[in-house]
């Protein structure tokens, strides 16, 4: 079986090839759905890939493919799993099917800032919260940040009021529906690669992001400005089958793994920086932000925060003061 599934891996990885393996290098497909330049994500993986074809060449050789031209993030996990794809990075919100522990994520207000979603991750709850998917084959390795999210529609946002009766874009998640309930609106999970397009076309009206999501898909075109709301947070887990990883060699494990470490150690200390250029890139292409006053903010959480109560059995109630501890 490890020799047939190694034939098709190298088979697939001829002909796509973009990275140039060699034949007998061990063919790493690493599938993501956001651009690659000036992207939290899009640069780690980048920088993943160059690192493990410089020093394992050889070994094993990383083909990222960007953009979702390999799968979008609800195909990504079932491909995993048929080993058609060894690895990638979706964001915590995507894997509410396999469980339920990274809700805590996508519960409004719950960290202040990344920092604060770096302590968590680093903590003993964070780091053990990585394998809650191993029963179901798939192994948590490390956790990329990408950025606080905020809210735009095709009107301002400015009290919680204005996105009454809108219908918003979001990512698969039952937390993230119930947060823009809890608004008066309505939402409507998408593949990411598809947002762009109903915007524009007003399938949606409205849609949450980070800055460098909102840059790179160029939301902000299409929308009445972008409201800094900070209200959530968007971070990623990179991901693999548990069965491919068990199948390798100890030694190219290892080696690849450190290399993931140390690229994320890096990257997520850069992230702020990649945040701010895109959040600047924003306004240079002459789009508005909207600040929220200390009152306005305020109106937001008191809107969204109460969602908290319908999650808190299934995240934990331990978890979230440890969340909250860190925030204070
Ligand atoms: C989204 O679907 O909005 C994000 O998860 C995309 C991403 O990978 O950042």
């Amino acid at each position: 079986l490890t020799a047939a599934c190694g034939l098709s891996i190298m088979a697939t990885g001829a002909l796509a090839d973009p990275a140039g393996c060699d034949s007998g290098e061990t063919v790493v497909k690493f599938s993501h759905v956001t651009n690659s330049d000036k992207h939290p994500k899009g640069i780690a993986a980048a920088l993943f890939a160059e690192r493990v074809n410089a020093e394992m060449d050889g070994k094993m050789c990383v083909e990222v493919y960007p953009n979702t031209t390999l799968y979008d993030d609800d195909a990504l996990l079932e491909a995993m799993l048929q080993g058609d794809v060894q690895m990638g990075a979706p964001s915590l919100s995507k894997f509410e099917t396999f469980t339920k522990v990274y809700q805590i994520y996508d519960l409004p207000f719950m960290f202040k800032n990344i920092a604060a979603v770096d302590e968590f991750q680093n903590s003993e709850q964070g780091q053990e919260m990585k394998s809650a998917m191993e029963r179901r084959g798939i192994s948590g390795l490390e956790y990329w940040h990408n950025g606080m999210k905020q809210m735009s529609a095709n009107r301002p946002l400015i009290q919680p009021e204005d996105a009454k009766g809108l219908k918003f874009r979001v990512q698969p998640s039952d937390v993230i529906i119930a947060q823009f309930e809890a608004l008066g609106a309505s939402a409507q999970p998408m593949a990411f690669s598809e947002v762009y397009g109903a915007l524009q076309t007003g399938v949606v009206d409205g849609q949450e992001n980070t800055w460098a999501n909102i840059y790179g898909q160029k939301f902000h075109e299409v929308q009445d400005g972008i409201t800094e709301t900070n209200h959530g947070v968007l971070d990623y887990l990179v991901v693999a089958s548990t069965d491919w990883l068990d199948g390798l060699d100890a030694d190219v494990r290892e080696q690849m793994l450190t290399i993931l470490n140390e690229v994320t150690v890096e990257r997520n200390g850069a992230v702020n920086e990649v945040d701010d250029e895109a959040r600047q890139a924003i306004l240079d292409a002459g789009s508005e932000i909207r600040e929220l006053d200390e009152q306005q903010r305020q109106a937001w959480v008191d809107a969204m925060k109460p969602v908290w109560e319908q999650f808190a059995e299934g995240v934990g109630q331990d978890n979230i003061d440890a969340a909250q501890a860190i925030n204070e």
